[in-house]
């Protein structure tokens, strides 16, 4: 389970998150909507110390850190929770499919030299990509790179996947692809965060929906509440604003 508390975060004057607190069961699939600048993706970048909030408290499993005072040890214990999905794919460039994912489970995991590589094939295929194995990123597509990347994620065998809008580089026709494997972790019971645009996707994935404004949790609930039945006027006011942009 994943529990945050009171997490604050500035940037200079500016406050970008202002006492987020949260909590994701195991087994969970959350999505975050909300506004561009609201925060979302500097929520996800606390959740693994690429950005350090000036207050606040984690725990991610056993794993708990308070945001104002830990040391490396701590750090580095709860970077190991959780695996991150960017936007940009960020795979290693002079790495075949094959390697960027057995590069994971040498660096990040024990695991035994002959079992390496089958072990990274078996995460290939689940998201369609063994047949790619021996090719580098540059010869793939967008769908394609973000399909490794995702299996790279779940070779760290994290607790949490966090995904940022996942999907927003990609051209029209390669979305699906990546949402697909995306359902189908969901499908698994894998615990995910995902920050998103696509409502659709968001709708029929997610247990829960988060909608955060100006660094706050606006109010969250099943799809169903916040999509269908909130009567919040924020939330009311960005729904109309992105569903007149989608039919644009
Ligand atoms: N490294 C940084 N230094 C200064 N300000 C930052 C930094 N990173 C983010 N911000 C500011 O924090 C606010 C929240 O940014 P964030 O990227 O978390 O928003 P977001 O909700 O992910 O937006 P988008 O939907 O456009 O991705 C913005 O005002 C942004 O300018
Ligand atoms: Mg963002």
């Amino acid at each position: 389970m994943i529990s945050v508390k009171h997490l604050c975060k500035r940037f200079g004057e500016h406050t970008v998150l202002n006492g987020i607190d949260l909590t994701v069961n195991n087994g969970e699939v959350v999505a975050i909507i909300g506004p561009s600048g609201s925060g979302k993706s500097t929520l996800l970048r606390c959740l693994n110390l690429l950005e350090v909030p000036q207050s606040g408290q984690i725990s991610i499993g056993q794993v708990v850190l308070d945001y104002a005072h830990y040391d490396a040890k701590e750090a580095y214990a709860l970077r190991r929770k959780s695996a991150m999905v960017f936007q940009n794919y960020s795979l290693f460039k002079n790495k075949t499919t094959l390697e960027n994912v057995t590069e994971v489970l040498k660096v990040v995991k024990k695991i035994k030299k002959d079992q390496i590589q089958p072990l990274a094939m078996q995460y290939l295929a689940k998201v369609g990509m063994a047949d790619f194995a021996s090719q580098y990123p540059v010869t793939l597509s967008g769908g394609q790179q973000q399909r490794v990347g995702i299996a790279r994620a779940m070779a760290v065998d994290p607790d949490v996947i966090l995904f940022d809008e996942p999907t927003s580089a990609l051209d029209p026709e390669r979305v699906n692809e990546v949402l697909h494997v995306i359902q189908n972790l969901a499908q698994q019971k894998t615990t995910m965060i995902i920050v998103t645009h696509e409502m659709e996707f968001a709708r029929h994935v997610a247990d829960r929906i988060i909608f955060m404004m100006d660094g706050q949790i606006v109010e969250q609930g099943t799809p169903q509440q916040i999509f269908d039945e909130s009567t919040h006027p924020k939330t009311q006011k960005f729904l109309r604003k992105i569903m007149t942009y989608d039919q644009d």
